[in-house]
């Protein structure tokens, strides 16, 4: 834990890896101890003092440690970090420890690439240890939490006043200090909060932090940290006295040379210091060697100046450190040799890519171009399609074409620009943002550097991420990029980035402008059998230890997997499912049950279970409220639940799901039309005033918007009002009017197609759609049974079972729930 022998400080800056889980690995999954009420799982630190309101990263070097944190963080509790009095001791007995500590909310769990493990810890509230608990992997106390009432009284208001200055006054007198701080010491204004944070961030050898994290009287607590206060800065003007009068007097190397001793006697006099100077000296060596920029070098000479002042203790030494770390880490002036061979990529996309022809020649035409102008402007490509069509993969196979390294990051849910450009180097816990840290992981600064998801970026208060990403991807730009968490500017220009997206649409305007979109259309049926037949079989035989010889899988099988397990555009269920069944046989095989095996459809129920889409339809719609509409996608058709129930209200209509506004509107028209024939649909008008309607339609991937859901909708309402279920064979799209008519709509060759896939065996469409019939594909013609819509009651009577008066019996007493 953070202790000050070399190897711990060492592991401690190791920068968190961009990998970096939020949550501890699943396989350490363990049944869930209990825990009494009061207890409190504690991490028992050598020489760190979290206070309340504080945030510090903490290292755990000690297995105990990191079991004891990793448990907090599956309860999401905070831990108690609690002082060891004997450092030394690796695994501290009950008399060893302090008593009085800090719980530790944690914000994120970090395993860095190294296998080191780190929690950034936001400190909660003191503490009080009762009793330690036995029995626990690691330490476990019975505690009170420590209350602390609020402590503004004239004498602790002047004493935080004073405080303040004396601590303002402590950090001028310190070189380069980050004016965050300086604005965090004059803002604060609860005296404790002052006291605790003035003396978290001073030098203070760890038992004087504990001294002042003991002192619950608030006026004494201040008087003590104002003392260590004031001796702190007569240190600082004693150190400052030295360097000035010897500035005067001595020259160059020599005069450094005699400040360097001094400032070593003065930290030797505070026990601190010792040994820093092999440290300090690798990292020279290692700047030297990083090849980087001028202007870079300067500024790592400088940091490494700093480093070389401050006493080892302090907070900010370890975020000196781990910034010197990224800038010698960095990749400034490692290039992977770009050797670009054509016919070599043509076969490297082709063995690892089935298909995609016209999309494998628009790779090569690229590839060709960046081979003839290296230093040309080359567009940047996006690969726009639904999930599993092989978008990573093909950006994996271009870096392997090209000889490149490949990392990615994902955009998804990002909505802060920090998270691309990182966060000040002020901000405790900072990072590098996403690019930099991609590019510490490539290790080069030409990768394929693949920007996933970039239709999910979010836009939020903390700066605009795409106008960062817009940076990121100019090439006027790029090649002076400036994270901020390094300050200084990396050059991207020499980066292959491709984008990738689910769809276009989602893709803020100006980056769509700026790159070249690429749309992998969804696979059909004989193509995903085509892909597995070539391509998964073999992988995944590998990937479970199998050959050929001892494992087969066949073609029908291959087909019913496709139709019965997996409703997708790409092949990753399909993948994932045949390494299912591959795993299934490894065993039997490693058991010495069987010697060789080849699987059929038949065999498929006894590995992967029932099938599931025509499970999953029957399972939606078993309840009263649920209709299956179609959709059209732009890469295809898919089905689509429509869910209403019911809730206590006033007769709202709640919708959700991320519906279009036209979708909304249908919706509206499909309860006005309801409510004005509640009659004849035997639905009594009070049902309508003491409640709220709400219609959900889930799935996010699917756009929703459109009129064609609204017979979906006006289905899905009945259903709910009568009682009656929506048959689970039965698809259904069309639009509706006002009076009841059924209005034709587009796209009907993909939603039928989509029925089909998700074994749908009834669809019903707007009887106007009939013109269309010919479109469908004569084995969808064969297999189904069209319903020709004209009004929407013909609907409600092909789609729903059972009679009215049972249903409206049903429906009455108000459930909290139907749907
Ligand atoms: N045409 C193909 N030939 C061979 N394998 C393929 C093909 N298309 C996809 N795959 C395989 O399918 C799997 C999923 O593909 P990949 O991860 O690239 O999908 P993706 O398009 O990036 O999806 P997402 O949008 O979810 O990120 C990979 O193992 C990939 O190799
Ligand atoms: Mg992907």
């Amino acid at each position: 834990m953070m202790q000050n022998d070399r190897n711990h400080v060492r592991a401690e800056q190791q920068p968190a890896a961009p990998h970096a889980a939020q949550a501890p690995a699943a396989d350490t999954r363990h049944e869930p101890m209990s825990l009494p009420p009061d207890a409190l799982i504690i991490v028992p630190v050598r020489n760190i003092v979290l206070f309340p309101g504080i945030v510090l990263p903490l290292s755990l070097g000690r297995p105990k440690s990191i079991a004891a944190a990793q448990e907090a963080a599956r309860r999401e509790r905070p831990i108690g970090v609690l002082l060891q009095r004997e450092p030394e001791a690796d695994d501290p007995a009950p008399e060893q420890m302090y008593r009085t500590g800090t719980l530790g909310g944690i914000l994120r769990y970090v395993t860095a690439q190294d296998g080191t493990h780190h929690v950034v810890c936001q400190g909660e509230q003191r503490f009080r240890v009762l009793e330690f608990l036995d029995g626990y992997p690691f330490m476990v106390a019975r505690i009170e939490r420590i209350e602390e009432p609020d402590d503004r009284t004239p004498e602790t208001e002047a004493r935080l006043f004073h405080l303040k200055e004396r601590a303002l006054e402590a950090l001028q007198l310190l070189p380069q200090v980050p004016p965050e701080l300086i604005s965090t010491v004059q803002s604060v204004s609860s005296p404790s909060t002052g006291a605790d944070m003035v003396a978290s961030f001073m030098d203070l050898k760890p038992e004087e932090k504990q001294e002042v994290l003991e002192t619950l009287d608030v006026r004494r607590r201040l008087d003590r940290v104002i003392e260590l206060l004031n001796y702190r800065i007569e240190i600082l003007k004693l150190s400052r006295d030295i360097g000035q009068q010897t500035r005067d007097s001595m020259e160059g190397r020599q005069r450094e040379y005699i400040l360097r001793e001094q400032l070593k006697a003065i930290q030797k006099e505070l026990g601190e210091g010792e040994g820093t100077a092999a440290e300090i000296q690798e990292l020279e060596k290692a700047i030297a060697e990083a090849g980087m920029p001028p202007e870079v070098e300067e500024q790592a000479r400088k940091e490494l100046k700093r480093l070389e002042r401050m006493p080892e203790a302090a907070a900010e030494y370890s975020m000196v450190r781990t910034y010197l770390d990224w800038l010698i880490e960095l990749p400034w002036s490692k290039l992977s040799e770009d050797a670009i061979d054509i016919t070599e990529a043509r076969r490297i996309l082709d063995e690892d890519h089935y298909g995609l022809d016209k999309i494998k020649r628009r790779i090569l035409e690229y590839l060709a171009v960046r081979k003839l102008n290296p230093t040309g402007k080359s567009p940047i490509l996006c690969f726009v399609g639904p999930p599993g069509v092989g978008k990573t993969s093909l950006g994996q196979s271009i870096a392997r074409a090209t000889g490149r390294k490949f990392v990615r990051a994902s955009l998804g849910g990002v909505h802060d620009e920090a998270e691309i450009r990182g966060h000040r180097r002020t901000y405790i816990g900072a990072l590098p943002g996403n690019i930099i840290q991609g590019i510490r992981k490539a290790g080069t600064r030409n990768p394929v550097f693949m920007l996933d998801e970039m239709d999910k970026l979010g836009a939020g208060f903390h700066g605009d991420p795409s106008s960062a990403l817009l940076e990121v991807l100019d090439p006027e730009q790029n090649s002076t990029f400036r994270d901020n968490y390094l300050a200084v500017p990396f050059d991207l220009s020499q980066v292959m980035f491709i984008g990738t997206a689910n769809v276009l649409d989602g893709i803020p305007g100006p980056l769509r402008d700026r790159m070249e979109v690429i749309e992998l259309p969804s696979y059909t049926e004989d193509e995903k059998v085509e892909i597995a037949r070539r391509y998964l079989v073999r992988r995944q035989l590998e990937a479970n230890g199998l050959t050929p010889e001892q494992a087969e899988i066949s073609d029908e099988a291959i087909r019913a997997i496709v139709r019965d397990y997996t409703r997708e555009a790409g092949v990753r269920n399909l993948e994932r499912l045949i390494g299912s069944v591959f795993r299934n046989l490894a065993v039997r095989i490693a058991e010495g049950q069987v010697e060789h095996v080849r699987i059929g459809p038949e065999d498929l129920h006894g590995i992967l279970g029932p099938r599931r889409f025509e499970d999953e339809v029957a399972m939606r719609t078993s309840v009263p409220g649920v209709a299956t509409g179609l959709a059209w996608t732009p890469v295809g058709g898919d089905i689509l639940f429509v869910e209403a129930t019911r809730v206590p209200g006033s007769g709202k209509l709640i919708l959700t799901g991320q519906l279009g506004d036209v979708m909304k509107e249908s919706a509206q028209a499909a309860l006005s039309l309801i409510k004005s024939r509640a009659g004849e649909l035997g639905i009594a008008e009070s049902l309508f005033e003491k409640s709220d309607i709400h219609v959900h339609v889930p799935a996010g991937a699917i756009p929703k918007d459109g009129p064609s859901a609204g017979v979906a909708m006006f289905t899905a309402l009945v259903s709910l009002l009568t009682g009656r279920c929506a048959r689970s064979d039965t698809a259904m799209t069309g639009e509706i009017s006002l009076r009841g008519l059924v209005l034709p709509v587009g796209g009907i060759k993909e939603k039928v197609l989509a029925a089909h896939r998700a074994g749908i065996r009834r669809v019903m469409l707007p009887a106007r759609n009939r013109k269309d019939f010919e479109d469908i594909p004569e084995s969808a013609r064969n297999d189904l049974e069209f319903v020709w819509l004209e009004r929407v009651d013909d609907a409600t009577a092909a789609a729903l079972s059972g009679s009215h008066t049972q249903g409206a019996e049903r429906a009455e007493p108000m459930p909290a729930s139907a749907g």
